[in-house]
């Protein structure tokens, strides 16, 4: 079967460049084309500038900066010769039907026979596009619907017409799967596809449903959020990070093809508001403003939004509605049934968007899977439309619709007293016309949510729980909000090493929340400090680190999968398993002193090994205990494995896993991959640096202070650091065992607790989620 192994990206825009770099972190050659630019100059100007937008850009598109050398920037009218011996030619240009038509038919002669081209166009049918093109283009031709970050969103819709080759979809599912690590869903030739169809339609139904119910923008967006599932950038925060503006072509375009009795028209008008904002040039985050701005007053930042009915801004409140709070307490029924405006809100949007996702059952998909899918991996919904009716229970879902006047699609007519999902002889189903179907997923793609639903839990508690994912190899699962780690976690993570010891091959931490684990829980730590319970705070610690350790020196290969945020007291378990594999866009780091304290779960002694292990003598140690310093005091972080591995924060063994999905496979098969003859590592051993040493980080220090970067409690913490990377008071030369760095990282972090400094840095950091700089 052919490969991608070289790509062309026509369309330097948004989703163009955002297509190429993400194809370079793929390792993937690149040359990207737009239109020249006139009037002298650099031709190729429009991509080159892409190219360094790219590079600015946050949340970064590159895993790593150098991947930028692998876009080859031109323009149409000089390199489309460039064209010639790729193997994939995306096409990401303005969605204009007659402008993609003619770049189609300038680049068909040039380009290789049988290379594939697709287009990234949301709404423009793919009968229409390839109109008038000769048959062999019409075969190499399908849609390639990405989402917006590329790297970051997860969905690709994937369309192919009726004379694309079926190696043309083959091969790039395969690919944008594998190596893209998106979660691929085959769609018709349908307007919107999947994801914007039903996902634009939540947000227009959201739109008219808050104004109808008189609620505020911060109000819906409290509702429209965790409490429903959606994430918590919610409603109005949605449309100002997707422009209102571009909201307004997107509904224009998604309606136009729609026939007249089509339920997205009742919703497509919106509000009259979001055209007086655009009007005003309030388009969103990109204006600077939109539902909500940020305006400087006294010196302070202040978050205004507006008001529905006039389109004037005034100071933004937090509300936490009463629906809201019952919603994320007891559930979506919960929520739904709250008598109160928000909760008619809620049960208004969900019964017009789940009872719409329904009716679009057989047009858009035979099943719900695919609709669900596009969801959860395109709009970060945690359950798809189909999942959401079975929390609330299809039968009670139906009666509720038919009371309220709402139609009921004949899909929810058909799944009677049942479920669309359930649980069969050990697999998942899902309903289909003639009844119950499997859930199938490509080879490779497992998810332990899914899992669990066919197994029974070995062990755990509210927090962490040990499952048997098959073939020998145990998974303990981390499940507390984000994933913070209690001595509740750190408890079952301890036992769930000596369990796989005992009955499994292998031991693997992984879990398929958004983040593997934000680290150690600072309420249980603030708690502490403002109790001054020390000896609870030092049993903590020492549990913390017992319990990494036993993962390092367990009689069976321990491997992490990690996914999202690895930090702190969360990367302290990932340095302590023997090998990783690691979601791409992980970002791992010790970040413990931006809250004023140092790792301690074996955080610095573990950085300390790897920086050191090689050193003879304290002179050789000396510069790799200088980079852990620089690392760990200046919370340094790495957003990818490109990034990580340089700073040690991975290794060489670690793998990684383009799609999260995969995770679990990837990480099963790496575990049981070191299983055959396994044997722990011994404990190592470190050359103290003593007082030569510490005066060497002081000069550090000093000259961090001298240009202001190193504020008054970094130097106390720094100071702090150094002494425990030194070895404490024991002489320069010596041998410092992993027992008593372990005992300097408890005294440091608990000495560091009891300053008031810390105290302010911890609770700022749980209030705000940002670092406190003191
Ligand atoms: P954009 O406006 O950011 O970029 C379009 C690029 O096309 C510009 O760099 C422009 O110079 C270039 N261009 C214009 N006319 C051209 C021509 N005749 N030949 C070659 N290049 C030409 O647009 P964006 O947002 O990147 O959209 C590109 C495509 O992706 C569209 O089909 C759009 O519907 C689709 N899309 C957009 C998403 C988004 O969130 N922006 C999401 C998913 C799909």
């Amino acid at each position: 079967m052919p490969q991608i192994k070289k790509a062309a990206v026509i369309g330097a825009g948004t989703m163009g460049s955002g297509i190429a770099s993400h194809l370079t972190n793929a390792g993937v050659p690149v040359v990207l084309l737009d239109l020249p630019r006139e009037g002298g100059g650099d031709r190729s100007a429009v991509a080159r500038g892409a190219v360094e937008r790219l590079l600015r850009a946050s949340p970064p598109p590159f895993m790593h900066r150098d991947n930028a050398a692998l876009i080859t920037p031109g323009n149409l009218d000089d390199d489309l010769h460039l064209l010639a011996d790729v193997d994939w030619i995306a096409e990401a240009i303005v969605e204009r039907i007659e402008v993609k038509r003619d770049l189609y038919r300038r680049i068909d002669p040039v380009r290789r026979a049988g290379s594939f081209v697709s287009s990234n166009t949301s709404t423009l049918p793919l009968s229409m596009l390839v109109e008038g093109m000769p048959d062999t283009f019409r075969r190499d031709f399908c849609i390639t619907h990405f989402f917006n970050p590329v790297r970051y969103m997860r969905l690709l819709e994937i369309v192919a017409g009726p004379d694309t080759r079926p190696e043309v979809i083959d091969v790039l599912t395969r690919f944008c799967d594998v190596a893209l690590g998106k979660g691929v869903v085959p769609c018709r030739d349908t307007p919107g596809f999947l994801g914007n169809r039903v996902g634009v339609f939540a947000l227009q139904a959201g739109l008219v449903e808050a104004a109808a119910q008189g609620l505020t923008v911060e109000e819906a967006d409290a509702v429209m959020g965790r409490p429903m599932g959606i994430p918590k950038t919610g409603l109005f925060g949605l449309y100002d990070l997707i422009g209102l503006d571009l909201m307004l072509d997107v509904v224009n375009s998604l309606a136009a093809p729609l026939p007249d009795d089509d339920p997205f028209h009742q919703v497509a008008p919106g509000i009259p508001v979001v055209r007086t904002l655009v009007a005003a040039g309030h388009t969103g985050n990109k204006g600077g403003a939109g539902f909500y701005r940020t305006r400087e007053a006294g010196g302070r930042p202040v978050r205004d939004a507006v008001d529905l009915a006039s389109g004037e801004y005034r100071p933004a409140k937090r509300p936490v509605p009463d629906a809201a709070r019952a919603g994320e307490r007891d559930g979506l029924r919960a929520l739904v049934e709250h008598p109160d405006p928000c909760g008619r809100f809620a049960w208004r949007v969900l019964a017009r968007t789940l009872s719409y996702a329904a009716s679009l059952i057989p047009e858009v998909a035979d099943t719900p899977l695919p609709v669900d899918e596009a969801m959860k991996l395109g709009y970060g919904w945690a359950r798809g439309p189909f999942e959401m009716i079975d929390a609330l229970d299809p039968a009670w879902f139906r009666e509720r619709l038919s009371a309220d006047g709402f139609p009921v699609p004949p899909a929810l007519e058909a799944v009677a007293g049942d479920t669309f999902y359930r649980v069969h002889d050990g697999r998942i189903e899902q309903r289909a016309r003639d009844g119950y179907v499997p859930v199938e997923r490509a080879p490779g793609i497992q998810r332990l949510t899914d899992l669990k639903r066919t197994r029974e839990r070995i062990l755990g508690n509210d927090v962490a729980s040990l499952w048997d994912v098959g073939e020998g190899v145990a998974c303990v699962e981390f499940h507390s909000k984000a994933n913070a780690l209690s001595p509740q976690s750190m408890a079952v993570l301890a036992q769930s090493v000596v369990r796989a010891s005992e009955e499994f091959r292998a031991l693997l931490v992984h879990n398929d929340g958004a983040h593997f684990s934000v680290g150690f829980n600072l309420e249980f730590a603030l708690d502490c400090a403002r109790r001054k319970t020390w000896s609870a705070l030092e049993t903590a610690l020492r549990d913390f680190q017992d319990a990494c350790r036993a993962c390092s020196y367990a009689t069976v290969p321990v491997v992490a999968a990690p996914s999202g945020l690895g930090l702190g007291g969360g990367f302290e378990v990932l340095v302590h398993c023997d090998a990783l594999q690691v979601h791409a866009n992980t970002t791992v780091g010790l970040v413990e002193t931006l809250v004023g304290v140092v790792p301690s779960g074996g955080g610095c002694k573990a950085m300390l090994h790897r920086w050191t292990q090689d050193a003879r003598d304290a002179d050789e140690a000396q510069s790799g205990a200088l980079r852990v310093f620089d690392l760990i005091g200046k919370a340094r972080t790495a957003v990818s494995p490109q990034e990580a591995r340089p700073l040690r924060l991975m290794r060489d063994r670690d793998r990684v896993t383009m799609n999260r999905d995969r995770l679990l496979t990837e990480g099963k098969a790496l575990a049981l991959a070191l299983a055959d003859g396994y044997a722990p590592p011994a404990p190592p051993a470190f050359i103290a640096l003593g007082r030569e040493g510490m005066a060497v980080m002081d000069a550090v220090l000093d000259d961090l202070v001298a240009k202001g970067i190193a504020l008054p409690h970094d130097v106390v913490v720094s100071r702090a650091l150094a002494r425990l990377l030194c070895g404490g008071d024991a002489q320069r030369g010596t041998s410092v065992s992993e027992d008593d760095l372990l005992a300097l990282e408890r005294e440091t972090f608990i000495d560091l607790a009891s300053t008031a400094a810390t105290v302010a840095r911890i609770e700022h950091m749980l209030e705000t989620g940002r670092p406190l700089r003191n």
